[in-house]
């Protein structure tokens, strides 16, 4: 079947929706903002496309409007599936697994049960939106099944799978107990799409050693078909943020956190979803060093950490949560004064005009996880920065990382290497700061979510009519 490339169907666990109330009271559906749906958008609005997800939530599938002329297309999901699959296989077996297992990953034969059971869901549902040898990309570890899937349903269809968080070496791999059947899920797309290089190559090792099939990091052969396998680090819309950042609303919004903060010399912000992977525990135990010791002092140094939780049902976000605000609470009863607290702790979901006020006023960026994909956060505050200013304090083990090679690195389970490097950033001279920032900040401007959406599209849609349209609408 002739490829047909002008129709393009994302498959992802989440919608790119937010409902809303509108000021009648009804309540209504538009789109969030940020992430994939934004990185897409370009492109979806001018393409007949279509995406397929969950809008949160359980019971009957709502009924959605087309939004921006993209057809949004909701999996249900009852409360067992929810539990199942979402918070089981995908959040306590493979989010676990495939972060270095820095919390153990949990395995129940229900939950797997649950995951090839909603996997199926979405396969079927793309299977019956999508146009006859139309494009289809799925994303990430929730669905690793649906490429296979939805070969065995519909061949005609060129299909791309993108796994947004890292994916593991094989001795942590090889503990699944499903190990082959992923692999064999992922293997049914044409193009899989990793963050970095060392992931595609650990997913080629699997390949050949689980299933033995011929593998290098860049192809695979399965049965009489060629799968490609290639790094493609996702971005964000650096522009967007950019002007975002450099409106008067929002620098003077800026100015008044500061003051609002006591005017400090230093501000240092975090901002994470709350979650075990984002090193918010070890950050805290290096500031609370600092302040021990004398090198930070609370009046002319803030720590504000934005953590908005997230998995609330899941065992290891609570606990962690509970570790974290009795953190905070005992750094603030310890180090702060009234009016003067050490840490301002926020849990709340901020606009992207606040958020970029917050990253204006932060002279230090602390973006420190144990294990990320990317961190989409450490991008957004180098866009922010449109004079040139701040430094970020970055992890190694971000995907981030290997792009934003002039921002201070660090080992965050190194306790004193964190300390020692938050010191130097902290202390950094502008002319430092400003090399550093301005580098990064051209990186950004030149690999941005559209440069991503185009260089993966390009490589899997073999006509080059769908990253023409994309190009053209940019
Ligand atoms: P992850 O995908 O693991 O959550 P990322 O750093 O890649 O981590 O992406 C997080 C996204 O969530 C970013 O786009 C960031 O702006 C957004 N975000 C984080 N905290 C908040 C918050 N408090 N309010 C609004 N958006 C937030
Ligand atoms: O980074 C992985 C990811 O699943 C993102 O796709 C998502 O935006 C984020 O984590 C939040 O996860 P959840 O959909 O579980 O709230």
């Amino acid at each position: 079947m002739r490829q047909n490339s002008n129709s393009l169907v994302v498959v992802a666990n989440r919608l790119p929706i937010d409902d809303s109330v509108a000021p009648d009271g009804a309540c209504e559906w538009r789109r969030s903002p940020g992430g994939l749906g934004s990185a897409l958008h370009p492109l979806l609005r001018h393409t007949p496309a279509a995406w397929v997800g969950w809008a949160g939530g359980t019971g009957p599938a709502p009924r959605l409007p087309d939004i921006d002329g993209v057809r949004m297309h909701c999996v249900a999901l009852t409360a067992e599936d929810l539990r199942d699959h979402y918070e089981g296989f995908a959040n306590a077996t493979l989010w676990p697994l495939y972060h270095d297992a820095v919390e153990q990953p949990v395995y129940h034969r229900r939950w797997w049960e649950a995951y090839q059971r909603v996997n199926q869901r979405f396969a079927e549902a793309a299977a019956a939106v999508a146009e006859p040898g139309g494009l289809v990309w799925v994303q990430d570890y929730h669905l690793q099944l649906v490429p296979g899937l939805l070969r065995a349903l519909r061949p005609d269809l060129r299909i791309g799978f993108f796994l947004h968080v890292p994916f593991p070496p094989p001795e942590l791999f090889m503990q699944l107990p499903r190990r082959a059947e992923l692999l064999r899920g992922m293997l049914g797309a044409d193009l899989i799409g990793f963050q970095r290089a060392q992931a595609a190559h650990n997913f080629a090792q699997l390949v050949v050693k689980v299933l033995g099939l011929p593998a290098t990091d860049r192809r695979i052969g399965v049965d009489d078909r060629v799968v490609r396998v290639g790094a493609y680090p996702v971005s964000i819309d650096t522009a967007e943020m950019a002007a975002l950042a450099g409106r008067p609303d929002v620098t003077a919004r800026a100015r008044r956190l500061r003051h609002d903060l006591g005017d400090p010399q230093q501000v240092i912000l975090s901002v994470d979803r709350m979650d075990y992977t984002k090193g918010i525990e070890q950050r805290l135990k290096a500031y609370s060093e600092l302040l021990a010791s004398g090198d930070v002092k609370v009046r002319d140094t803030v720590l504000v950490q934005v953590a908005v939780p997230s998995r609330e049902r899941v065992g290891q976000y609570q606990i962690l949560r509970d570790r974290v605000e009795r953190e905070v609470g005992r750094i603030n009863g310890e180090f702060g004064r009234v009016g003067e607290p050490a840490i301002h702790y926020l849990t709340q979901p901020f606009d992207r005009a606040e958020l970029a006020a917050l990253y204006r006023v932060a002279d230090v960026m602390a973006v420190t996880p144990l294990r990320d994909g990317m961190n989409l956060v450490a991008k957004e505050y180098v866009a922010a920065r449109v004079d040139d200013t701040g430094a970020l304090l970055l992890s190694e083990f971000a995907g981030a990382a290997a792009e934003l090679e002039q921002a201070y690195l660090v080992n965050p389970h190194d306790l004193e290497g964190l300390k020692q490097m938050l010191r130097t950033a902290l202390r950094a001279g502008p002319d430092d700061v400003g090399d550093r920032m301005r580098a990064m900040r051209a990186h950004l401007h030149r690999h941005d979510i559209r440069a991503w959406a185009r260089s993966y599209l390009s490589a899997l849609d073999q006509t080059g009519s769908l990253v023409t349209r994309l190009g053209s609408t940019g």
